[in-house]
């Protein structure tokens, strides 16, 4: 996000004919109210239907008598500087009262949760990771941006960039998985995706990277939970992600519910100020998350509403979501000098410097043409590319005796109540599908040409109807199981202690097991899950996800082979839920696991990943052979020869990892350092080269400083974490 002089200068005659008022207008952001129909508070209501006090049919009608307040005087009166809504033109009608009825004629900058795609619903992210596809993770972002614009949002509350490695967490979903490098090279596309294309008013939009910082490491995996680290884990694992997504100029950062080391990240002044807008150089501003300002009191750091905004505002939190506590307390507290105004005008500032950088205040509104557009359906290229970005996303986990991709003259038992469920494919945080537009796993294996017949059988919910099941295992030649979670069981507050199948369907698998015929488990889930059990009895095993709206033709292709699985996976599964938080960049230890007894281990259960982070297999074979090494003045080259051994086309993501074999510190047993997409057709040879700079080879210490040690390292090139050529290396820098 790059300001010209004249836009500069804009924004300071601007900030120069404010009131106090209209400042801390800017600040506060506001999202519909429910009003009328109940006498309880909206999030009361809410929890009323969640913990069954109310009927869902209840909920309907008393939600059918309400009206929505989009605090219209407000905005007049110049006291809200966002607001978060998604009708386009509901978003015309507001802008309309901020631009030609507020004082100041100052636009809203209208904020959304289109996480992964808005109408177009890509794979969550942490599926969409496992493409390893750099220039894909930018042309969704950019699809998203131009489908959020075209209904009046210009600033999308993502990418969710958070290093997750515990999948208790249910918000591992929506971010890009458990590794610092594969985080970094997704948040750095898409904010080129969101933000770059500036060809057209209505094709790009403000980005906003969340949630700073350290969220993904909630003790236990529980939500919201306290976050406790070294400076060095920090800088190492949590904030690259976030530093290279402001290297890319991202325009805005929201910040983490946490607390970090004891102090939330909403009134952590020296991540806001130091190391966010200090040192990485943000040039936007900062949002808190919903509430987070009133819930420092709950957290035991503030005493009351006032207090929290004050510290907040101090700590250089700029924007209020949701609370109305800088609404409420600042402009007394700016007279009484607790806060002061430069605090007030460097918020502004920045506020304003997006919304100009955003063009808003020439092109406020979406127009009526646009709208229509999107109203007749969507794009065909849009269709094309939920499809494309579906495809690249399934990871082949198992594939004993090559018993995928089916053939079309196979009878196809599909089992399963998520297999036809086009409700459930687009997963946690999609907020603007349509169910015309989405296909399940039994409409895209109808429209293949499949042969195939369907049997609900049972899913993550409820009981499984066994009669149903046997009845399947006896009318086909195959069975194909789809079991998982359902959306809900993912996303925001809904993390798990127990991480397996949910439900009745590992029940369900053992009996369709006993039938003797094959089984192909086709998993549609939300999170890494604990899956021991299924790895071993299981002899193939597909990773899809929430795939979005184009899920079920994916599926399909996969299936019948028409497209060959490349996908590697972005986090690591465990074989049981106690093994959480599992993931390949592990410190070492002093007694790494092993089959002795007094090592690293568990006396119940593997102590290593039953899937490893890159791990993914492909319909045909790769075979990695003659790694070299050579140094130059200021980088490693690196070759290897990588071969398709097989006899159909198929995509490898070549990995390369390296280890600090003795550090300062003690660094992790592998690192991902650079990673390759490469299709080879049937038998083809290629050399893949990658150069890792020197610079590259550091890590943070304690004092966030980062340190490049002379010493031997191990070079490691392969198709995942845990299958790779090694060679060692000594540097000196
Ligand atoms: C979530 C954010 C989201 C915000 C606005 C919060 O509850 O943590 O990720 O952007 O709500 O909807």
């Amino acid at each position: 996000m790059k300001l010209t002089q004249d836009q500069k200068n804009f924004v300071e005659d601007l900030l120069s004919r404010m009131t106090l008022e209209e400042k801390i207008g800017q600040m506060n952001q506001e999202s519909p109210s429910i009003v009328g129909g109940f006498d309880v508070p909206f999030s009361e209501l809410i929890e009323m239907l969640t913990d069954g006090r109310i009927s869902q049919e209840e909920f309907g009608r008393i939600m059918a008598n309400a009206k929505q307040d989009f605090h219209e005087d407000d905005i007049r009166a110049g006291r809200v500087g966002s607001q978060m809504v998604k009708d386009p033109r509901q978003n015309n009608a507001l802008q309309k009262i901020a631009v030609e009825e507020s004082r100041l004629g100052i636009p809203l900058i209208i904020g959304f949760d289109v996480i992964h795609g808005f109408r177009s619903v890509f794979p969550i992210a942490i599926g969409e990771a496992c493409s390893f596809d750099d220039a894909l993770f930018e042309e969704t972002a950019h699809m998203a941006a131009a489908e959020s614009r075209a209904h009046g949002i210009n600033w999308n509350f993502a990418p969710m960039i958070d290093a997750a490695r515990d999948s208790r967490w249910g918000r591992v979903s929506e971010g890009p998985g458990e590794d610092p490098l594969l985080g970094s090279r997704f948040a750095r596309a898409k904010i080129r995706g969101l933000q770059n294309d500036q060809s057209s008013p209505l094709s790009y939009v403000a980005a906003c990277t969340k949630h700073y910082v350290a969220y993904g490491a909630c003790e236990s995996g529980r939500d919201y939970n306290t976050t406790s680290m070294s400076v060095s884990n920090l800088y190492n694992v949590y904030l690259p992600a976030f530093r290279a997504a402001m290297n890319e100029g991202a325009a805005t950062v929201m910040a983490a519910f946490n607390d970090l080391n004891g102090v939330p990240c909403t009134v952590n002044r020296w991540l806001l100020r130091d190391v966010l807008k200090k040192d990485f150089g943000l040039e936007g501003f900062v949002v808190s998350d919903a509430n987070a300002i009133r819930e420092c009191v709950i957290h035991g750091i503030a005493e009351d509403d006032r207090d929290a905004g004050v510290q907040a505002a101090l700590a250089g939190m700029d924007m209020d979501m949701g609370t109305h506590i800088y609404k409420d307390h600042l402009a007394a507290e700016v007279e009484k000098g607790t806060v002061p105004m430069a605090v007030i005008d460097e918020a502004v500032r920045r506020i304003l410097s997006v919304k100009v950088w955003l063009g808003l205040f020439e092109n406020p509104y979406v127009p009526e043409a646009l709208i229509e557009a999107y109203e007749k359906g969507l794009p065909e290229e849009h269709i094309a590319l939920c499809r494309k970005a579906a495809e690249e996303s399934m990871v082949l986990l198992k594939n004993e005796g090559g018993l995928l991709p089916l053939s079309r003259g196979q009878k196809i038992s599909l089992v399963g109540k998520l297999a036809d469920d086009a409700n459930e494919v687009c997963g946690a945080w999609a907020m603007a599908w349509k169910p015309e537009d989405c296909v399940s796993i039994r409409m895209g294996l109808e429209a293949a040409g499949a042969d195939v017949r369907y049997f609900p059988c049972g899913g993550p919910e409820g009981e499984i109807d066994f009669e149903e099941a046997d009845r399947a295992c006896r009318e086909g030649d195959v069975i194909v199981a789809v079991v998982g979670e359902t959306d809900a069981m993912s996303g925001e507050a809904s993390s798990k202690a127990e991480i397996s199948l949910p439900g009745g369907q590992r029940a369900l698998l053992e009996r369709l097991l006993a039938s003797g015929k094959p089984v192909v488990t086709v998993l549609m889930n939300g999170r890494p899950l604990a899956l021991g059990w299924e790895a071993e009895h299981l002899p193939a095993i597909l990773e899809a996800w929430h795939l979005g709206i184009r899920m079920g033709d994916a599926v399909a292709a996969a299936l019948l082979g028409d497209v060959n699985p490349s996908g590697k996976l972005s986090s690591s599964f465990p074989a049981v839920t106690g093994q959480c938080p599992v993931y390949y960049n592990h410190p070492s230890t002093g007694r790494p696991g092993s089959k002795s007894k007094f090592t690293s281990r568990y006396l119940d259960s593997p102590w290593d990943a039953l899937y490893p982070f890159g791990h993914g297999l492909s319909y045909t074979g790769f075979a990695y052979d003659g790694l070299c090494v050579e140094e130059t003045a200021d980088a490693l080259e690196i070759c290897v020869k990588l071969k398709n051994t097989g006899d159909r086309e198929g995509t490898e993501v070549a990995q390369l990892y390296l280890q600090d074999v003795a550090a300062s510190l003690v660094r992790p047993v592998k690192e991902l350092k650079n990673y390759s997409r490469v299709t080879l057709a049937a038998g083809e040879e290629r050399e893949i080269r990658f150069t890792l700079p020197k610079q590259d080879m550091g890590f943070y210490d304690n004092e966030g400083q980062y340190r490049l040690e002379d010493g031997l390292f191990r070079i490691y090139v392969g198709g995942s974490s845990r299958d790779c050529l090694m060679k060692e290396v000594r540097i000196a820098f």
